[in-house]
């Protein structure tokens, strides 16, 4: 929620377009100074072939404390006078994880603190601490470094480095090369020019600085700055900003931008660096603006546009399984080049200042790269089961009693939703951590309203404090706002208007924060459905350059707002989710937090959303890239608002955006405060009948959806999941950006994104594919994708499950996910040609972290033969029985339905199914019936999930 209302306000001359982002309010890349020098010294350098950046031989050493290499790179500015400067840069190379490696650069100049200044001297080089998950800070003090190796296991590093010194000396041209080995992984190290060539099972898959595109703009004054600068190099925009909005930035450092090359071999396909409105597959930049990361609020933001957004992950992999993760959360731009004749993309990485600080990991597939990313990064965490089933928002719910008519009316027109949202409106004029008297006099009331069918209230708190009340005053007195670049509380307009701006980069600014939630959240003990959603924290400054915090402000005493802006938002939903963390700790609960903000590493605490997108079909189109985008980042938990923010969408846009919006990960409604009223029970029919259904349908698989995120949390695996990384094998998935799997469940989607779309194509992979309503079912014989024409009147959702999987539902309907708990499962088995289908199954208690001291249940259940279905538990939880009724209080199993392809098409009618367990086979009574041509139904076969067993039919 967000509006630019007050900038178009005061800039209306310029604002022309009708519903469009103002865009020149943000940078483009001529006008960044950084990134113009850049693109200009490597359109230069590829000219002119120089080289100036070398790696010093002699200055190898090996750490064995650190488990690292380091080693210095010297880069040379020529002189006529032949007093040639020579800039002394540290560099640092390591194995991570397996198949991981990082490296580093940093400046010697800068390594040193000088003091008295109110800035660190330093370049900043904690953005990994924020973005690596906790178990990684450990390596930090150099005491737990197990992964970390030279050589192949049965070397030990003392004897590699014995044969690499020895390599050293015998090596006689003056370019070195440095070979190591790391298991599937090797690497050449090059000196002469600076390169990194990397390997997987000798199959080169990585260059970097394959075009000696590494600049680092090392420190030196104004006045000598002449000497200093290479004849590749423009000096545009070094020592000041012209651009017109940010022209008051103070630059107290000069130029300090980093920058470097990544070749990436045998692939022309690159995903990542969310978040844009653009294509899955990342476009070819050469003619164009680089993709730029840069935490911004852009209200109802151009489609299309490589501009920057909310959140940055600057994590990219390319179709060879290659990944970079790019360790840095000042402003960054990326340039890619995809060349198809040589089969290999040409990317260059530019940011603002910091560090170099890279991550490159490799593996088989694609899922082992989100995987390794996610694991150093973090797990996203498992939501409660509550906040994956429908959210209710709006700009704003009035009052208590407009909160209790919308809880009332959904039950009423029966559709279930877990979530209501209070926007901006429900404070105390505007300031956070208060409630309006007269609307919402008794907030614990409203919650144990709530709270009666498992229902929840997510209220708005933003880090902008209005200036002049309680919170604010208390920020300011315990010297915790962010600091302008002279040292003084910051001063910025936002909803409030004139307000401060908590410090969450500093530790005891994180502290202060949680205690206002401590007492804001102070809720008798059963009370623990009040959540919180972190908004505008960019953090979005009405009145600030390109929407967002000057660049010289000042963060926990030392640290420019430069080096950690796209790192802010994600200290403000971690301090946040941590105070809600500890303050429901009694009863154990998981938090649910929705942050807009994010970088990498907010997976572990945060779900998030597309931000203020328009009620349009452009939109909803583009919804579903960006969502699969952030799903191959590591950041699965996102939706779009539904049916678009800003403006009144139409019945039919209604109807297709929830179709559509029910496979997001985060499936919530919401409207802007200047839009007609559309809670689902105020449509006429059949628009209402229509998106009821369609909520229900995603309430009815929560079973697979939840199955899903516990996959997700483990492995990093997405949930809304692109063609190809279920087919890899074809090429020609790589583009498809508007249908997609269900995670691993077999689920095929495409929506209908266009009005009047009575038919559509979907893409169908080799394979048998049920039509989940009817499971009719079509076999594509091919040896490749085909095309098949779908009809989509506007009740139907196009979607299908694959032959050869199993998923699991419950098939009725409930107010709530609470108070689905009971209710026993369906199976739904859709078997391949042969026969065979698979599928898995996760229950946990949904709400607390008991999963974590194995308080869940998961099993497999496996289909063989066409008939003979097994179910393979492999883990429950110890104290079963004594869970039992609560936890996982019914296991059983009602339904099964199993898909008929040409196999099951003989299954004879019977009276009775065959049942194996506990090493006894029995004929058990039951109903087995050919429900239509396409299904046979099998009921209440008395099975538990929890148990082994085997169902011959
Ligand atoms: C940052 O760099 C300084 C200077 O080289 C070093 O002392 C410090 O340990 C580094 N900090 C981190 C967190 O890497
Ligand atoms: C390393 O970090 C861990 C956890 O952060 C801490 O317990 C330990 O004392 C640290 N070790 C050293 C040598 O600093
Ligand atoms: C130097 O080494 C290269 C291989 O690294 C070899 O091809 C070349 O013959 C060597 N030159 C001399 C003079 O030994
Ligand atoms: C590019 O390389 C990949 C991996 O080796 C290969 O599968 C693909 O067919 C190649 N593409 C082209 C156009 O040569
Ligand atoms: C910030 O730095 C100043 C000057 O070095 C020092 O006096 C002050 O105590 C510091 N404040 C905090 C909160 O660390």
């Amino acid at each position: 929620m967000v509006l630019l209302k007050w900038l178009v306000c005061q800039l209306v001359l310029f604002a022309s377009l009708s519903h469009a982002f103002t865009d020149y309010l943000l940078k483009k890349c001529a006008q960044s100074g950084f990134c113009h020098r850049n693109r200009v010294y490597s359109d230069n350098i590829a000219k002119s072939h120089h080289c100036y950046y070398k790696l010093d031989a002699q200055s190898i050493a090996h750490d064995p404390l650190q488990n690292s290499l380091s080693a210095t790179i010297i880069k040379t500015i020529p002189r006529l006078d032949g007093a040639d400067i020579a800039v002394e840069l540290p560099f640092s190379l390591s194995f991570l994880q397996d198949h991981s490696v990082r490296f580093t650069i940093d400046e010697k100049e800068r390594t040193v603190a000088s003091g008295g200044s109110l800035l660190a001297s330093q370049r900043y080089n904690e953005t990994w601490m924020y973005a690596f998950d906790e178990k990684f800070h450990d390596e930090a003090n150099k005491t737990n470094f197990p992964e970390l190796r030279f050589a192949k296991q049965e070397h030990s590093t003392d004897s590699l480095w014995s044969r690499l010194s020895s390599f050293l000396t015998h090596s006689n041209s003056t370019t070195d090369t440095i070979h190591l080995q790391n298991g599937n992984i090797s690497l050449e190290i090059l000196t002469e020019p600076f390169q990194l060539k990397i390997y997987w099972q000798n199959s080169l898959r990585l260059i970097v600085n394959e075009r000696n595109f590494l600049n680092i703009e090392h420190q030196r004054s104004k006045e000598e700055n002449f000497a200093h600068v290479l004849p590749e190099e423009t000096t545009f925009n070094m020592f000041k900003d012209d651009f017109m909005y940010s022209k008051h930035d103070t630059m107290p450092l000069g130029p300090e931008s980093v920058a470097l090359d990544f070749t990436f071999f045998q692939s022309t396909n690159l995903f990542g660096i969310p978040e844009h409105p653009t294509s899955l597959r990342l476009m070819d930049t050469s003619q164009g603006e680089p993709y730029r990361l840069f935490n911004v609020d852009v209200f109802e933001y151009n489609i299309g546009t490589t501009q920057p957004m909310y959140g940055s992950i600057p994590f990219m992999f390319s179709s060879s399984s290659t990944s970079v993760f790019w360790v840095n959360a000042a402003d960054t731009w990326v340039d890619i080049k995809y060349d198809t004749q040589q089969n290999k993309t040409m990317t260059h990485w530019i940011s603002e200042n910091g560090v170099v600080d890279v991550v490159i990991s490799l593996g088989q597939d694609i899922p082992a790269v989100i995987d390794k990313f996610t694991d150093l990064t973090g797990r996203p965490f498992l939501p409660p089961m509550s906040s994956i089933g429908y959210h209710q928002c709006r700009w704003n719910y009035n009052d208590e009693t407009d909160v209790l008519t919308v809880d009332a009316q959904m039950d009423a027109n029966e559709i279930p939703y877990d979530f209501i949202w209070l926007d901006l409106e429900y404070t105390n004029d505007k300031k956070y951590f208060t409630w309006k008297r007269n609307s919402f006099p008794n907030p614990k009331r409203l919650l144990s309203k709530l709270n009666k069918l498992g229902r929840n209230l997510v209220v708005l708190i933003d880090p902008h404090l209005k200036k002049g009340y309680e919170i604010s005053d208390s920020v300011i007195n315990e010297n915790v706002a962010v600091k302008d670049h002279n040292g003084n509380d910051y001063v910025g307009h936002c909803w409030p208007g004139n307000s401060i701006w908590i410090d969450t980069m500093s530790e005891y600014g994180q502290k202060i924060w949680k205690s206002f939630f401590e007492k804001f959240m102070d809720l008798p003990a059963d009370l623990t459905n009040l959540f919180i959603w972190n908004d505008m924290n960019e953090p979005s400054i009405f009145d600030g350059p390109e929407t967002t915090a000057p660049k010289d402000l000042i963060h926990d005493n030392h640290t420019e707002e430069r080096s950690i802006h796209n790192l802010y938002g994600l200290s403000v939903h971690e301090a946040t989710y941590d105070a809600v963390k500890s303050i429901y700790s009694s009863s154990d609960k998981r938090p649910f937090l929705l942050t807009r903000a994010f970088f990498a590493g907010s997976q572990r605490t945060a779900a998030t959303w597309t931000g203020d997108n328009v009620a349009t079909w452009d939109y909803l189109k583009i919804s579903i890239p960006m969502v699969l985008s952030n799903n191959v980042a590591g950041m699965p938990f996102i939706g779009a608002d539904i049916a678009g923010f800003a403006e009144d969408p139409t019945p039919e846009l209604i109807a297709r955006w929830y179709q559509a919006g029910l496979w997001y990960p985060f499936f919530r409604a919401h409207a802007h405060i200047d839009t007609k009223r559309r809670e689902p029970y105020l449509f006429d029919d059949p628009l209402k009948s229509i998106v009821r259904d369609t909520i229900q349908l995603r309430y009815f698989l929560l079973p697979t959806l939840y199955t899903m995120f516990y996959k997700s949390s483990t492995t990093g695996f997405p949930i809304m999941n692109p063609m190809f990384i279920e087919h890899p094998e074809f090429p020609e998935l790589y583009d498809i950006d508007n249908q997609f799997y269900w995670g691993d469940s077999g689920l095929l989607i495409k929506p209908v994104t266009d009005p009047g779309q009575s038919e559509i194509e979907m893409i169908f992979p080799p394979g048998v594919f049920y039509d989940f309503e009817s499971m009719a079912s079509f076999v594509n014989t091919g040896a490749d994708p085909a095309v098949k024409i779908i009809p989509t009147p506007l009740d139907k959702i196009p979607f299908f499950i694959e032959g050869g999987h199993i998923i699991t539902i419950k098939d009725k309907y409930r107010r709530s996910s609470k108070l689905m708990k009971n209710d026993p499962y369906v199976l739904v088995i859709a078997p391949d040609v042969k026969g065979h289908a698979v599928g898995d199954l996760y229950v946990d208690d949904g709400e607390t972290f008991g999963y974590q001291r194995g308080e869940y249940a998961k099993t497999r259940f496996v289909l063989e033969d066409g008939h003979i279905l097994k179910n393979v538990p492999s883990h429950t939880p110890d104290n079963l029985m004594d869970i039992h009724n609560d936890v996982l209080r019914n296991t059983n199993i009602e339904k099964i339905i199993v898909a008929k392809n040409e196999l099951q098409r003989d299954i004879a009618l019977k009276d009775s199914v065959t049942i194996k367990q506990g090493g006894e086979e029995r004929s058990f009574p039951t109903k087995l019936s050919h429900e239509d041509d396409n299904k046979i139904i099998i009921m209440n076969p008395m099975l538990d999930i929890t148990e082994n067993w085997e169902l011959i039919f």
